[in-house]
């Protein structure tokens, strides 16, 4: 459903330019849970950036459901855009507002005023209780599931993910992983994930791309882990493990 066809992204830098993506062939599946790692620079928010038409390819083409959305008037890209949403490793919560109003945001942007639809999404990654407190009262962990809720208010059928747990302890990193895992499931969402962290891509993607200074190094399905387990608290994780 996402395709990339020989693209190639340069940004200009000076007189010369920099090559973010250089020649990428892709196909990312429906529903998938697709994963991105590489260092540094080496062209991973750019990706997603294109996904979305945030940036615009150099040459070749970014098609969803088919359609090039740079080929699309711009009311319809608006439209195709609002189908794709996206979460932070900084949380990119508005300080100022509450939970609740930070998930409604996205829906009173198109003046839709809809307390259900913010509700089911706060229950849905558990911070309904949470609806009037505000971002900096929450850990880190609360904040990512608030701006999945946000994420998720208008119902895309892609999330991008650019280091999602990155700013994360490991107790909340799973925490985060398996909300992701229930959005695919409950809501059919395709994700792309983007993460340096490669226990949180080996324990939730299907396939994975390696990017190296902006060529596809490597596409690789996913092998998950022997049983990983996701409950126990950190203090029992850590016992465990360092005994
Ligand atoms: N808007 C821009 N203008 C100029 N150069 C850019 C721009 N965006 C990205 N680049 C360059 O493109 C290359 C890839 O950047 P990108 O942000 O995609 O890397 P990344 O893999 O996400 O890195 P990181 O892990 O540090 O987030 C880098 O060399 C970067 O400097
Ligand atoms: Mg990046």
């Amino acid at each position: 459903m996402i395709e990339f066809r020989h693209v190639t992204k340069t940004f200009p830098q000076g007189r010369s330019t920099v090559t973010a993506l250089d020649d990428i062939d892709l196909t990312i599946a429906e529903n998938e849970m697709f994963g991105i790692v590489g260092e540094s620079g080496s062209g991973k928010s750019t990706l997603l950036r294109l996904i979305n038409h945030l940036e615009a390819p150099t040459s070749g083409a970014v098609r969803v459901d088919g359609e090039d959305l740079s080929a699309l008037p711009a009311r319809a890209q608006r439209e195709r855009r609002r189908r794709i949403a996206m979460v932070f490793q900084q949380f990119n919560l508005l300080a100022n507002s509450t939970v609740f109003d930070n998930v409604a945001m996205p829906l009173r942007l198109q003046g839709r005023r809809e307390r259900d639809t913010v509700m089911q999404m706060l229950e849905f990654v558990k911070m309904a209780g949470h609806r009037d407190k505000h971002p900096s009262t929450l850990s880190g962990g609360e904040k990512q599931r608030v701006a999945i809720a946000r994420a998720l208010a208008n119902r895309p059928r892609i999330l991008l993910c650019d280091e999602p747990t990155s700013a994360l302890d490991s107790g909340h990193t799973e925490e985060i992983m398996a909300t992701l895992d229930e959005v695919r499931t409950q809501f059919h969402t395709t994700i792309v994930l983007v993460s340096h962290e490669l226990d949180v891509i080996k324990s939730s993607c299907d396939r994975a791309a390696v990017l190296e200074q902006g060529r596809l190094a490597a596409l690789t399905d996913v092998v998950a882990p022997p049983t990983r387990e996701r409950t126990g608290s950190y203090a029992d994780r850590a016992r465990e493990y360092l005994a």
